[in-house]
């Protein structure tokens, strides 16, 4: 994509190095000369956005776990130390905790900007599913995050979340025992979260390389979905994206500090600052909020093994996106039908994440095995989430396969400059 290199070694020691790695080569090839498409808009500033956050979130969690303690017995008194004993440990504390919910907003914002600009589809699925791999890790990390406070809220999202693996037909009971190294979420699932939670980010890193890397070969999609074909079409990376990308990281970086320094525990849940008692059982056990839609999902069916499966479908569907959509316009900026599917699809998701977080009208009788006892009868919320659970199916499964080969597209420009520049430039 990017063509032959144009760097030059300007001293000696460059052009030493360039004869026997050419790691500025690369660097500059990638992200100095690299043509980008003239036309994209602030959607594409967060891909920079969450490296920024992978970075912020490795460099807090290295120092946290500095003064982290992994056991049942110390963990939840390690972290109030380290909020009142550690030096700008609270800060360090509050970067991490509200840097992963700054992580998910923005993933959440780059995948829907995927979808909208239809950026998955040929020639950029393995860029896709290398990002669905990301997203998949993240979540296991933020869960075994969540975990690592070992508050009552760690405890109990963690017996709920592990046991839903016991619904597993036959194997089902010895996956979850395995999974917690014992009889029940102790002293052993926490030290292997804590092993695993400080590994998952470290190969974030490495399947994100992939997916910049999957990204360069094919090169950016951009708004108007029609690939480069002339220079006029592009632009050099630096300095064009590269001072987009840092104003709105800059941007977004006063939206992270407004939640660290002014309500660094609105995303949080009051019971975390309770230590684990695997005695009492909170009323209301809640994930964190990028987590709701798919608990909601999780929550509508009314059978264990269906609604595990179903929210794991959620996800797979997410995967077989670039397989499922049969448009041959990318971007929906020409596809006036798809674009109402599309907003119904975000209220769904919204819907979702809100029922997700109520609580079900009957009451949760405290102890390990009736934990998912819901009443179904007449629950505006559980009703709610199955209608928005059938819509988000049906979007994926039913209107990306059909609306492709039903829809009248509007006409697509000639090219990427012609909207922007007004004339059509050839050279
Ligand atoms: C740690 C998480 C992630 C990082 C650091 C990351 C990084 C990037 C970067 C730097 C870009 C180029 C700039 C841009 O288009 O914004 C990009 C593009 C892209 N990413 Fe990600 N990404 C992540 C997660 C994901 C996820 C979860 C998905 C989807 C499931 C995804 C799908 C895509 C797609 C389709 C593109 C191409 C966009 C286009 O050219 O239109 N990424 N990513």
């Amino acid at each position: 994509m990017s063509g032959h290199s144009t760097y030059q070694p300007k001293t000696g020691f460059e052009r030493w190095l360039d004869a026997r790695l050419p790691i500025i080569r690369l660097g500059h090839d990638s992200f100095v000369d690299y043509p980008t498409p003239r036309n994209l808009n602030y959607w594409w500033t967060f891909g920079g956005i969450l490296s920024l956050c992978l970075g912020v979130q490795i460099i807090t969690g290295i120092v946290l776990a500095m003064h982290y303690t992994p056991s049942a017995a110390g963990a939840f008194n390690s972290v109030e130390h380290i909020m009142r004993d550690v030096n700008y440990g609270w800060l360090l504390r509050y970067m991490h905790a509200n840097g992963a919910s700054m992580f998910f907003i923005a993933v959440y914002i780059h995948m829907l900007r995927g979808v909208y600009y239809g950026s998955y589809k040929a020639p950029r699925e393995v860029l896709w599913i290398l990002g669905c791999v990301i997203y998949l890790i993240m979540m296991a990390t933020a869960f075994m995050g969540y975990v690592l406070p070992w508050g009552q809220m760690s405890f109990w999202g963690a017996t709920v979340i592990t046991n839903l693996f016991s619904a597993i037909p036959v194997v089902g009971p010895a996956i979850t025992t395995w999974l917690w190294g014992g009889f029940a979420v102790d002293n052993s699932t926490l030290n292997r979260f804590f092993s695993l939670h400080y590994l998952l980010p470290f190969m974030i890193a490495g399947v994100v390389i992939l997916h910049v890397w999957a990204l360069h070969v094919v090169g950016q999609n951009n708004p108007t979905g029609i690939d480069p074909k002339s220079k006029s079409d592009t632009l050099p990376f630096t300095p064009y994206a590269t001072v987009k990308d840092g104003f709105a990281m800059s941007l977004f970086l006063i939206l992270f500090a407004v939640f660290i320094f002014y309500m660094p525990d609105s995303l949080g849940h009051p019971d975390n600052y309770t230590p684990a008692n695997p005695m009492v059982t909170p009323p209301h056990i809640v994930p964190e909020w990028y987590f709701l839609p798919f608990y909601a999902i999780l929550r509508a069916v009314p059978d264990k093994l269906m609604g595990v499966l179903a929210m794991f479908g959620a996800i797979a569907c997410i995967f077989a996106l670039p397989w499922l959509d049969t448009s041959k316009v990318k971007s929906m900026r020409y596809r006036p039908q798809a674009r109402i599917y599309f907003f119904f699809f975000l209220v769904a998701c919204v819907i979702l994440g809100f029922c997700g977080a109520k609580l079900p009208d009957a009451q949760v009788i405290p102890g390990l095995t009736t934990v998912f006892v819901i009443d179904y009868d007449l629950n505006t919320f559980v009703w709610l989430s199955r209608l928005s659970t059938l819509y988000y199916f049906a979007y994926f499964l039913v209107v990306m396969p059909v609306l492709g080969l039903t829809e009248k597209p509007l006409p697509t420009p000639e090219t990427i400059s012609s909207p922007v520049l007004g004339v059509e430039t050839k050279d």
